[in-house]
């Protein structure tokens, strides 16, 4: 079946809370058991990414770079990895992202999470709320990880 983490940060509009959902929609609907975590709500465990599959991580444009809770799940990751990587690496992941009309986190956001395995589609990217054309590339992300979650 396969068990996919959307991993994201929102907090201001909703508008990357509506892009991971729709990965999310996207995932159920090719099968995959389905989590979703804004880390705007709480801190995320990371010793729990170890049961994930694949993973989508999603932020918000915050001064070109990545939303503080996002980067706070990293450093808990890194640190967690280094007393045993088992289930921290080599994942399938996607990302996702939504900005105010400029900004340029996408280089930090590919550079940050390049290090968690394979690259899953190309990066999603929504100025302001996602309209239909991106709810769409989310949902196929989506089903892609589904999918890459199934062959892992
Ligand atoms: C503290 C802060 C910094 C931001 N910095 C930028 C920026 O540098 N460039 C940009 O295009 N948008 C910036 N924005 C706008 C957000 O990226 C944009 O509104 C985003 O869609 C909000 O996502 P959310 O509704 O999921 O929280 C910033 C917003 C906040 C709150």
């Amino acid at each position: 079946m396969g068990s996919v983490l959307v991993l994201y940060h929102s907090q201001e509009y909703g508008n990357t809370a509506a892009m991971a959902r729709a990965i999310g929609e996207g995932a159920e609907s090719a099968g995959a058991d389905v989590t979703l975590i804004n880390t705007n709500e709480h801190r995320f465990d990371p010793e729990q990414y170890r049961d994930f599959d694949a993973v989508a991580f999603g932020s918000p444009d915050y001064w070109s770079y990545i939303a503080g809770g996002l980067k706070v799940f990293l450093d808990d990751w890194y640190i967690a990895r280094k007393s045993n990587r088992r289930g921290m690496e080599n994942k399938p992941y996607g990302l996702f992202y939504s900005h105010g009309g400029g900004g340029d986190v996408r280089g930090p956001l590919e550079e940050l999470f390049g290090r968690m395995g394979s690259p899953v589609g190309a990066t999603i990217e929504s100025y302001g709320r996602p309209d239909h054309t991106v709810l769409a590339a989310c949902h196929e992300l989506g089903r892609r990880l589904a999918d890459a979650a199934r062959s892992v």
